[in-house]
């Protein structure tokens, strides 16, 4: 099958090139101007984009191959790395330059790349500030602009270096996993990888049961309980009741709690003196509405602050994967 193309302005090309270069399915990532103004003759030159003046934006051509990877996949990783509500400015770099935009140059992916931002505004609730359009013009940044990531490891990024590991995590953990239908053996996969590759102090899953009312539990009038799931580091509390710590918080709020300082957490369960910050996904089971939390992913790190709205979001997708 024929390869396919996008195009993806979304701050400094750089780290943006180096994100779609990791990508399965993508098999070239090329950094360069787009949408310039019909005035500008020529080729820009990065110092002419740079003046702010040309219209041109810092974007990003990523072939792929369509049977490997879904444009409405290119689409879902491209708002994870951009902040789709601010107004050019990405990180800390500004200037209309720096605008995030999708640009197709086959009119046909107008309707899947609407149905993208569709969701993608219906899951932050505000209208994003993020292009979409027909591509008007494109032209390659000079040599030294490209894989300037890979030449220049110690190089500027606007994007956090975690971001490309829970990128190669994801991708490797989704081909682990391939069709396996065991959730707990999934689980224990899921755990072991993060932990690997993480170095967090501990990784597990908490997985909701039928009670039996033991230890801290006893107080909870839940016909249910966490259970220990599989999990990676050192032994941890095997019950956590409904509402109770940060596992049973995230269980009954249904959403993502990070606690930069579990000591301030209200109620935190301390399974180890060690952990210092933590961060609980929960796992939803079917299509069922209101969703209904199945487990939770628990993850304990030795220094505090360690989780931010990175690691919720990919740790978000890793728990989509179970
Ligand atoms: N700290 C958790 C309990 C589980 S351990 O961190 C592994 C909590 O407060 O829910």
């Amino acid at each position: 099958m024929a390869t396919k193309e996008i195009f993806f302005a979304g701050g400094c090309f750089w780290g943006t090139e180096h994100f779609f270069s990791g990508v399965d399915g993508v098999v070239s990532a090329v950094s360069g101007y787009a949408q310039g103004s019909p005035f500008f003759e020529g080729r820009p030159s990065y110092e002419q984009v740079y003046t702010d003046t040309t219209g041109f934006a810092e974007t990003v051509r990523v072939c792929y191959r369509p049977e490997r990877i879904s444009l409405q996949t290119l689409a879902d990783l491209y708002f994870s790395i951009i902040d789709p509500l601010s107004l050019n400015r990405q990180g800390h770099d500004e200037g209309t330059r720096y605008r995030t935009g999708i640009y197709y140059s086959d009119p046909s992916d107008r309707a899947v790349l609407e149905d993208a931002f569709a969701s993608e505004e219906a899951r932050i609730g505000q209208p994003l500030v993020v292009e979409l359009e027909p591509l008007r013009n494109f032209f390659e940044a000079e040599e030294r602009h490209q894989k300037y990531l890979d030449k220049n490891p110690d190089g500027y990024c606007h994007l956090p270096a975690r971001v490309f590991k829970y990128l190669r995590l994801y991708q490797d953990l989704a081909a682990l996993l391939g069709d396996e239908p065991d959730l707990i053996a999934r689980m224990a996969e899921t755990a072991s990888l993060i932990y690997e590759r993480m170095k967090f102090f501990w990784v597990g899953f908490y997985i909701v049961r039928e009670a039996v009312g033991q230890g801290d539990c006893k107080a909870s009038k839940s016909r249910q309980e966490l259970v220990l799931g599989p999990f990676q580091g050192p032994p941890a509390c095997l019950r956590i009741g409904f509402g109770r710590g940060v596992c049973g918080t995230a269980w009954k709020d249904a959403r993502t709690v990070v606690v930069p300082d579990v000591e301030a957490f209200p109620g935190h369960i301390a399974c180890s003196s060690l952990s210092r910050s933590e961060i609980v996904v929960p796992i939803f089971t079917g299509i069922a509405r209101p969703k209904t939390v199945a487990a939770v992913l628990d993850i304990d790190s030795t220094t505090p602050a360690t989780f931010d709205p990175t690691d919720a979001l990919w740790l978000e997708k890793i728990c989509k994967l179970l």
